[in-house]
């Protein structure tokens, strides 16, 4: 078909270097023909948290192999693409930087458009990505990153209803991994714990929830496990397993609560304006909680609304997300030229008012 386009997408504003091919018709459907990830985990490791200078390093130095890598994986050579989509922003500045400088050196060698993406439209834009979603949809971006609900009108006009004003919920859940000893990432290892935990033994707080809207919170919660956890060793010597298990669960059942009561609100406000057909989509690493999932999917049957998440490797970090949301911004006529700035912060919703929490991974929003 004539007006199918290739196009090659980076992705850098984090702890991951990745890169994707898609192919497709612009405002239609597109194919992803390869996506490679490259992620950091080993060399934060040491230091708890993403170190941005060593991020931006390993950046630069992994790009052109993550390209290399995707082409290949496509069976493609760089002459077979039609235009480079890159996030300029929000994101790590180094990282964001190396991802821009790579991209315009290829736009400008290819001869071929360069597209600046917002990193948060590429998550948020997912669902239509894998299930071919219309606007407008409820979008729930929760990671270790990110936890904002965002009304996705079209390609790069978005409505933020509200999100966490400190902690991002998977930033929470690293926490008390690391506070219980449990490994990194802190998701995975809390949820299985929980499993045989008793999650009503310890009542944590449920914060935000006394008050209107949809914004959250969540570092309220990490330090009453701190406390938790210091009592128990006061008084017993040390946590046995079954503490372990019942703080986690009891910490995963506030987060759910959270995520779903707030959901709910969202929804209600969401569906005043949008009552015909309405959908939620899910984006973000924590969407993987078998919890948080269910209690999600229970408010969307309550409500009539269609749930959709897509598969965890395009909910977490990804170039092919960036791709199709260059994808939608070339079938609009955005294009970006050699100007083209890599933007630290970047708020989808442009008018609405900064949240104040910018998470471990830096400020989004
Ligand atoms: O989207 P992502 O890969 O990266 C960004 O944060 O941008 O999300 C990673 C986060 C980590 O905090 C991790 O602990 C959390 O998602 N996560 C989970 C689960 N799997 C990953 N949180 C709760 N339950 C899980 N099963
Ligand atoms: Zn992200």
């Amino acid at each position: 078909m004539s007006d199918q386009i290739t196009l090659l997408g980076l992705e850098s504003s984090c702890d991951d270097t990745a890169a994707a091919v898609l192919r497709g018709v612009p405002g239609q459907r597109a194919e992803i023909l390869s996506s490679v990830v490259a992620g950091q985990t080993e060399l934060h490791a040491p230091f708890g948290g993403v170190v941005p200078e060593i991020a931006a390093r390993a950046h630069a130095e992994k790009l052109d192999t993550c390209v290399e890598e995707a082409l290949t994986e496509a069976a493609l050579s760089l002459n077979d693409i039609d235009a480079i989509a890159v996030t300029a922003g929000p994101g790590l500045i180094g990282g964001v930087l190396s991802g821009v400088m790579c991209a315009k050196g290829l736009a400008l060698g290819l001869g071929v458009p360069l597209i600046g993406v917002n990193h948060l439209a590429g998550h948020a834009l997912t669902p239509r990505l894998t299930d071919g979603v219309d606007f407008p949809y409820l979008m729930l971006l929760v990671s270790g990153g990110h936890c904002q609900f965002l009304i996705a009108h079209g390609p790069e006009e978005f409505t933020r209803l509200g999100g966490t004003i400190d902690d991002a919920p998977g930033e929470a859940f690293d926490k008390t991994a690391r506070l219980l000893g449990l490994p990194q990432p802190g998701g995975p290892s809390v949820e299985a714990e929980a499993r045989t935990g008793d999650a009503k033994r310890f009542r944590f707080p449920r914060p935000l929830l006394d008050r209107d809207g949809c914004d959250m919170s969540f570092s309220g919660l990490k330090t009453a496990i701190l406390r938790t956890r210091d009592q128990l060793v006061a008084e017993h010597g040390g946590l046995h397993v079954t503490d372990r298990a019942d703080i986690c669960a009891g910490f995963q059942a506030a987060v759910v609560d959270v995520l779903s009561e707030k959901t709910r609100r969202a929804l209600g406000v969401y569906l005043q304006i949008n009552p015909d057909s309405p959908t939620l989509a899910v984006a973000g690493g924590v969407a993987a909680n078998g919890a948080i999932r269910a209690g999600l999917e229970t408010v969307c049957a309550d409500l009539d609304v269609a749930f959709t998440a897509p598969p965890l490797s395009l909910c977490t970090d990804n170039a092919a997300m960036i791709a199709y949301a260059g994808m939608e911004r070339f079938a609009t006529g955005g294009r970006d030229d050699m100007t083209l700035v890599a933007r630290p912060r970047w708020p989808l919703d442009q008018s609405a008012p900064a949240l104040l929490g910018g998470g471990r991974k830096g400020a989004k929003a």
